[in-house]
């Protein structure tokens, strides 16, 4: 994508305007799936997010046999399941494509089926961390089998016998606390996880709407999630995705930045653990006001958010406990720190390294190149983002093969003088199929 360099004149000018309805979260979307594939009857799934991961999901699905359909008019997906047996003693190779969810949340599912299953991914996927994963559930009994380094093809042995354990996260990783729990749906015993800082819970939530006993409570600073042993699944299942609030993220940055702006965003997912970068975002001066109005998913709340331009945003310290929770939306919340007055700093943010690409470097290297004061300090293994506002944006070629970092780089190209290219753009397709059309709509027709 090409962006005209009038286009940041013209809306300065005009501002954003309308409303925006966010594809289903993909994270909720993912874990639909997965429950649905071992859930007997028919699980009927509204509002799924139909982008490359969670694609890559269902390609696995399907080659595990289980029946995923789709009724495009209606925008439902119709999962059709034998139960627990649906995906048993199959010898199959499946492609997570660049899907992290996908790859580490499957693992824990398939450990405890018997079969052989291989489980690959993009070069990007195979080099990103497994034994965070693996070592948890080889405790419970499983047997896989991994590249050195622990990365991936991973080989998994699937295992009748898994137990129930009780582990304490090392990693603040959703992603890890949920390939525990979906292989703790099998194993013969109580699973309790204990998490130091708090990571997105979708899992809990969709495993509570297919009736699994899974109760999460605060004890000495812990959250601690106890999941009873598992008999069944609920049966036949209606479930409606909340609008993904990551997707959101992009659209609530780019109306805070342009002046005269104002954006309702409706049907979107306001779960606790997922919209911290909007407090920071309002902590930093940001004019947002949000209403929820109603939960899908039994749980899961759902609501509408108000967004104006902002006046004046002013840097802040991001404290180490709430990365985990915008994790994804740090690039985007870089972006923002670049026009606002003083310093942003997060810290601790290492995580970063782990994700599609190493997001820290990523992130440094676009926003430095658009002219912005961005650097990363390593201090006894902890590291630390810092941003020194307010610089003024430059338009520049950008490289980045990041859904995340593509998307940043978009947004900061419309704020930034002259034009920009950005290569390999297709990929914002891994997270939001409607990216570039919403987008459209916003800027009044423009691309
Ligand atoms: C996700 C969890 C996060 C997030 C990823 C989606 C999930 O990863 O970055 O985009 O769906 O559980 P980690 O759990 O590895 O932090």
């Amino acid at each position: 994508m090409i962006t005209d360099p009038n286009i940041a004149f013209v809306l300065a000018k005009r501002g954003v305007k309308g409303g925006y309805v966010p594809c289903g979260d993909k994270s909720i979307s993912h874990r639909a799936l997965m429950l649905a594939a071992i859930n007997r009857g028919t699980t009927v799934i509204r509002n799924l997010n139909l982008c490359d991961d969670v694609m890559s999901t269902i390609e696995c699905l399907r080659k595990l046999t289980v029946e995923v359909e789709f009724d495009e008019q209606s925008n439902k997906c119709i999962v059709c399941s034998s139960g627990y047996t649906a995906i048993e003693n199959l010898p199959v190779i499946l492609n997570a494509g660049n899907s992290g969810t996908t790859m580490r949340l499957l693992t824990g599912l398939l450990s405890a089926f018997r079969g052989n299953y291989v489980i690959t991914g993009d070069s990007s996927l195979c080099s990103r961390p497994m034994k965070r994963i693996i070592d948890p559930l080889t405790n419970m009994g499983a047997k896989i089998h991994y590249r050195e380094g622990g990365l991936a093809p991973l080989s998994i042995n699937g295992s009748k016998s898994l137990a129930g354990i009780r582990h304490r996260m090392h990693v603040a990783s959703a992603q890890v606390k949920s390939a525990i729990l979906l292989a703790a749906i099998h194993a013969y015993n109580d699973t309790i996880i204990e998490e130091p800082y708090m990571t997105r819970d979708h899992t809990e939530k969709m495993l509570k709407a297919f009736g699994v006993d899974i109760a999460t409570i605060k004890k000495k600073g812990l959250s601690v999630i106890e999941l009873k042993e598992v008999k069944e699944l609920c049966g036949d299942r209606l479930l409606t995705i909340p609008g993904d609030f990551s997707n959101s993220f992009a659209f609530i940055a780019l109306t805070t930045l342009i002046p005269n702006s104002s954006l309702v965003i409706k049907n979107v997912g306001l779960n606790e653990s997922r919209i911290t970068a909007m407090t920071v975002l309002k902590e930093m001066g940001a004019n947002i006001e949000y209403i929820e109005y109603g939960t899908y998913v039994d749980t899961e709340p759902v609501g509408e958010i108000l967004i104006k331009s902002a006046n004046k945003l002013q840097g802040r310290e991001i404290e180490h406990m709430y990365i985990p929770q915008l994790i994804d939306e740090i690039p985007l919340l870089a972006l923002v720190a670049t026009q606002a007055e003083g310093e942003t700093r997060f810290i601790n943010c290492g995580e970063l390294i782990h994700k599609e690409s190493n997001r820290l470097e990523e992130i440094k290297n676009v926003l430095t190149l658009m002219g912005a004061d961005v650097r990363i300090k390593t201090v006894n293994n902890e590291v630390d983002l810092i941003i020194n506002g307010r610089t003024s944006l430059h338009g520049c070629q950008l490289y980045s093969e990041d859904h995340r970092i593509v998307i940043m780089s978009i947004i900061a190209s419309l704020i930034a003088h002259g034009s920009t290219k950005v290569d390999r753009d297709k990929c914002v397709n891994i997270s939001d199929p409607d990216f570039f059309k919403s987008l459209r709509f916003l800027l009044g027709g423009n691309e």
